[in-house]
């Protein structure tokens, strides 16, 4: 039997399929943008057939590449998390577009939430803010919107998934609704530490529990596809959501360990093992994977803006021409200026969630040009790691690894890296497979059906491209440190 994995990694912008071999190395690899749809302000939506269509399309490609399903031994799911999908079980076909998590038209309901006290109920139970990023509020404003929605909710007609749910029982020819514990940990309507739907939750959002999926193993038997998809039959075995296949995908699976994301936005995630560490410092707490009936959680730091702050030098202003220029060109940026962006351009993440909050920039002179600005982007990125970093620390204060393990298309650039530990004062290493998402996904799924070996196996396999060094003086360290700490204190919507 072929021990090759096949990954879909449905991602916000773009579907992607990559089968690996049995050395972790991709033998194949294809990529779909899809259309985003702005319909109002603040609002985003994806059109479900397009994540559908881009994802069969990807996955054939590779699929033919290596033979045909003959060639791969099972297939792993991850995707973008939270972004919601209801659908008519009668049909298959969804009754609205996908509201995806960037989405604020829920903030109204979330406020109310908030205003009637229910925040720390959600945060206990879920690990999660009353924000209207998780699906649990998305749902209920499909419900409310689409005609006759609740009541064929009530007779039990419609179906509730995040991507990957919808995408399971599109592949299985409709035969299995399910899901994984870590897209359940980002619903607002799982309790993470009994493993269960909460009814309360449901209640208080007014989501049917028929339309639920069922909750599995990230590494589990998630049923065939259907055998007329693909050419014959692939058996699916795991799922997971995108941040948390990362962090499978880069094996950080002792407590203490963190990976760091960056594509357009940044997500951290810090291993806190068996324990599920309620935060003081506003990060979220959620399920890193549920292997072998055993719950691992995390701390997760969620920033909206890194990479699209270059998009935006790139696009925006027109000051650079490619995304990687800006490292050279921040290597020769002024030492003597003292420029810093807060890319605040959609509010805050963690650990400010400040959704009224802009962007802004500081201390300009006439002599301040692309290099500076260029500069000023990139260490955005690494300051705003280092709020997290810190804010998981305060949450989790038990000596243990240091070292953060980063992928993500940002990573490509040795001077940001080095720039990343610098600021963090830490080790920051970078892996030879930068896939790690989908390679996340494909242990998981590997596992489950037997060709890959266990997490110790995979972890051993990992391998270190490079790692940074920490190289900043330490009273320099402090001095810009502090300059941003004095940026971000300006830009608070309350400052
Ligand atoms: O929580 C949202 C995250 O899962 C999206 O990731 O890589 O699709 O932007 P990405």
């Amino acid at each position: 039997m072929s021990s090759g994995i096949l990954a879909i990694d449905q991602g916000t912008t773009s579907s992607r399929a990559i089968v690996f071999g049995a050395d972790y190395r991709v033998a194949a690899i294809a990529q779909e943008e899809f259309k985003q749809h702005f319909p109002a302000s603040g609002w985003v939506e994806h059109e479900p057939e397009d994540i559908w269509d881009t994802t069969v399309r990807t996955a054939r490609a590779v699929l033919d590449e290596c033979g045909g399903t003959s060639g791969v031994a099972a297939l792993g799911i991850t995707n973008q998390r939270e972004t919601t999908v209801v659908w008519d079980r009668r049909t298959g076909r969804a009754i609205h577009r996908a509201i995806v998590w960037q989405d604020r038209r829920t903030a109204d309901i979330c406020a109310r939430l908030k205003a009637e006290g229910l925040e720390p109920m959600f945060a206990e139970r879920t690990g999660l803010l009353l924000d209207p990023y998780f699906s649990g509020t998305k749902i209920g404003w499909i419900l409310d919107h689409v005609d006759g929605a609740r009541t064929a909710a009530a007779d039990g007609h419609l179906a509730f998934g995040t991507v990957d749910s919808f995408l399971l029982w599109r592949l299985t020819g409709g035969r299995v609704h399910a899901t994984d514990a870590t897209n359940a940990s980002r619903t607002l309507l799982y309790d993470i530490h009994r493993g269960a739907w909460d009814d309360d939750l449901l209640t208080a959002l007014g989501v049917p529990a028929s339309m639920l999926p069922e909750v599995r193993d990230s590494s589990d038997d998630f049923g065939e596809t259907a055998s007329d998809l693909f050419g014959g039959a692939i058996a699916i075995r795991g799922i997971a959501g995108d941040q948390q296949a990362a962090t499978v995908g880069q094996a950080c699976f002792r407590p203490g360990m963190v990976k760091s994301t960056y594509g357009t936005g940044c997500f951290a995630v810090l291993n806190t093992g068996p324990d599920a560490v309620l935060s003081q410092n506003r990060l979220l707490t959620t399920i890193a994977y549920r292997v072998d009936g055993r719950t691992t959680y995390a701390l997760e730091g969620s920033i909206f803006i890194a990479g699209a702050a270059v998009q935006w030098l790139r696009d925006g202003l027109g000051v650079i021409g490619s995304a990687e220029q800006t490292g050279p060109l921040a290597a020769e940026a002024d030492p003597a200026q003292r420029v810093v962006l807060v890319p605040a351009f959609t509010g805050f993440g963690a650990p400010y969630w400040d959704t009224e909050a802009r962007g802004a920039l500081f201390g300009l002179t006439r002599a301040t040009g692309p290099k500076e600005l260029a500069r000023a982007a990139l260490e955005s990125v690494c300051f705003q790691t280092l709020d997290l970093v810190e804010a998981m620390r305060r949450d989790w204060p038990h000596d243990g690894d240091t070292v953060l393990r980063v992928d993500g298309g940002m990573v490509a650039s040795d001077w940001t890296m080095q720039c990343l530990a610098d600021v963090l004062d830490a080790p920051v290493d970078r892996p030879e497979v930068l896939e790690t998402t989908a390679l996340g996904a494909a242990w998981l799924a590997g596992y489950a059906a037997g060709v890959w070996p266990d997490m110790e196996g995979f972890a051993a396999a990992w391998r270190r491209d490079r790692r940074f060094e920490p190289k900043m003086d330490g009273a320099d360290r402090a001095d810009k440190v502090a300059l941003w700490r004095d940026a971000v204190r300006r830009t608070l919507s309350a400052g």
